[in-house]
């Protein structure tokens, strides 16, 4: 199937998956219109059909646009059954519990804030604003066009409280957002509450002023629905987020920060019986965020991935070279058998992560760091006992190939750490060299053929490589070696 064929075939699949949740989408508006009129909505479909008809219509279009921003925008994301899966089922979930909490308390106590906080967490800030435009304009189609009743007592006019809605999803929504987009941790996106009430109450009373006496009891009623909105949208948020990660098992900054804490069951297992790895794992992952940062990738994730990308050598670990104290075990095996002792690790590496339950893009990255490339050393060592009858495959990596930006950076990270660790002279002509070489390298052996990295990214990652290292393995000067005493320490007043 040549790469036409397969793009092809993958917006079939996107575009039956949205139809789908469009479906389930229509469901969710019907079910909503029997809760909100159980014995009257079975006559209120026939004398309002074409009303109904024109918002099954508008909520179509609305995925129609949704399939056009995938499409342009991040076509990989649209391609992967999970990622869209996971979107459009936070969407149906946000669009359930705001039409319920809209109709069963009031407009103005919907979790405005819900859906574009968890698409930020979830997805991506872009998405997160994006979506956060799509219910709030969802919502007011739904509420126009089906039997939603307004809360009389409070209502300046059923069209106004409407108008106010939109205006208020699509403003808390995104102000929210960016707010959220700022907290490092759980407990501060539950403190998110705080400004995303205070923002509705401001809105209430610049919406209400003139219409409203300030102190009437009508006044703080909408203000108490409006502590309902706010507080709901964070409450929901801080319920939802956990189940979304474990269910799709999605990397949020929350999650990667938790993997990556050297506590994390692997990473503690890591330090404990592969300390070389260990090592070595941390500089790779540092070189790897500041790639990741410098081509404008999720330097978070990227560093994340390269901490696991050797998980696999936690079942030999006494086998490769930074683990070892002396005693090298292949200096008694075949180099046949050290070659397939060494490459297992990649794969080792993914099933033990797939095994931990951790993201895909874990697993992924570390069956991928070593691409199908051969294991030079064991391939020249049998070359030298048989005369050079061997084939390279034997030797090689059996892949497969990076096939994200995040990979092919781990992937050109770890073998320049490990190249760079092996020289005395690390002056930056020479690391600039090393790395230059292995760059060219996996570009002759077609490393990249499966991801969309460019020349360009590769000259960046080269630079940042260079500096990163020169910077990590920087030149220290010598120290005398000359032993001060106890006597010495005490005269200069312990100022050593
Ligand atoms: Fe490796
Ligand atoms: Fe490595």
């Amino acid at each position: 199937m040549n790469k036409l064929e397969k793009k092809r075939g993958q917006y079939g699949k996107s575009a039956l998956i949205a139809a789908l949740h469009y479906v389930i989408m229509l469901g969710i508006i019907l079910l909503y219109m029997i809760y909100v009129d159980p014995s009257g909505w079975i006559l209120y479909i026939p004398q309002n059909l074409n009303m109904l008809l024109f918002m099954v219509l508008c909520i179509f279009l609305l995925y129609v646009a949704v399939f056009g921003y995938y499409s342009f925008e991040n076509f990989e994301k649209l391609a992967s059954v999970k990622y869209m899966n996971a979107v459009y089922v936070v969407l149906e979930l946000c669009v359930a519990i705001s039409c319920i909490m809209g109709q069963s308390i009031h407009l103005y106590a919907r979790p405005i804030a819900l859906m574009g906080l968890l698409c930020l967490f979830l997805f991506s800030k872009r998405e997160a604003i994006f979506w956060n435009f799509i219910i709030a304009i969802m919502l007011f189609i739904v509420d126009t066009y089906t039997n939603y009743e307004p809360t009389m007592d409070t209502a300046i006019s059923s069209g106004s409280d409407l108008y106010f809605s939109l205006v208020t999803s699509v403003t808390v929504g995104l102000i929210a957002l960016f707010i959220g987009s700022k907290t490092k941790t759980r407990f501060a996106s539950v403190m998110l509450g705080i400004p995303v009430t205070l923002l509705l109450e401001v809105i209430i009373v610049l919406l209400r002023i003139g219409q409203t006496d300030f102190f009437s009891p009508e006044m703080l009623r909408l203000f108490g629905y409006g502590a309902i909105g706010g507080m709901s949208s964070v409450v929901f948020f801080v319920a939802l987020l956990p189940i979304f990660e474990k269910i799709f098992n999605i990397p949020t900054t929350y999650r990667i920060r938790e993997l990556t804490s050297s506590n994390a069951p692997l990473m503690r297992k890591l330090k404990e019986e592969a300390s070389g790895t260990f090592n070595h794992s941390l500089v790779v992952a540092q070189i790897s965020e500041m790639c990741a940062a410098a081509l404008g990738e999720d330097s978070e994730l990227a560093r994340a991935v390269a901490l696991y990308h050797d998980m696999g050598k936690l079942s030999r670990p006494e086998c490769f070279t930074e683990n070892q104290a002396g005693y090298n075990l292949h200096d008694e095996l075949s180099p046949e058998l050290s070659a397939d002792i060494i490459r297992s690790h990649a794969r080792e590496g993914y099933e033990l992560i797939l095994k931990h339950k951790l993201p895909k893009i874990f697993a992924d990255v570390a069956v991928q760091h070593h691409g199908t490339l051969p294991i030079k050393y064991f391939y020249y060592k049998a070359q030298k006992m048989t005369d050079g009858v061997v084939k390279i495959e034997d030797f090689s990596y059996p892949g497969p190939k990076p096939d994200s930006k995040l990979a092919a950076i781990v992937m050109i990270a770890d073998a320049s750490e490990a190249a760079s660790r092996a020289i005395t002279n690390r002056s930056v002509e020479n690391v600039e060299k090393i790395v230059r070489e292995i760059i060219e390298e996996r570009l002759d052996l077609g490393q990249f053929t499966d991801c969309d990295i460019t020349i360009k990214d590769l000259d960046t990652i080269k630079k940042t490589i260079v500096s990163s290292l020169t910077g990590v393995y920087h030149h220290r000067v010598k120290y005398p070696a000359i032993k001060f005493g106890r006597e010495d320490r005490i005269e200069k007043g312990n100022n050593l």
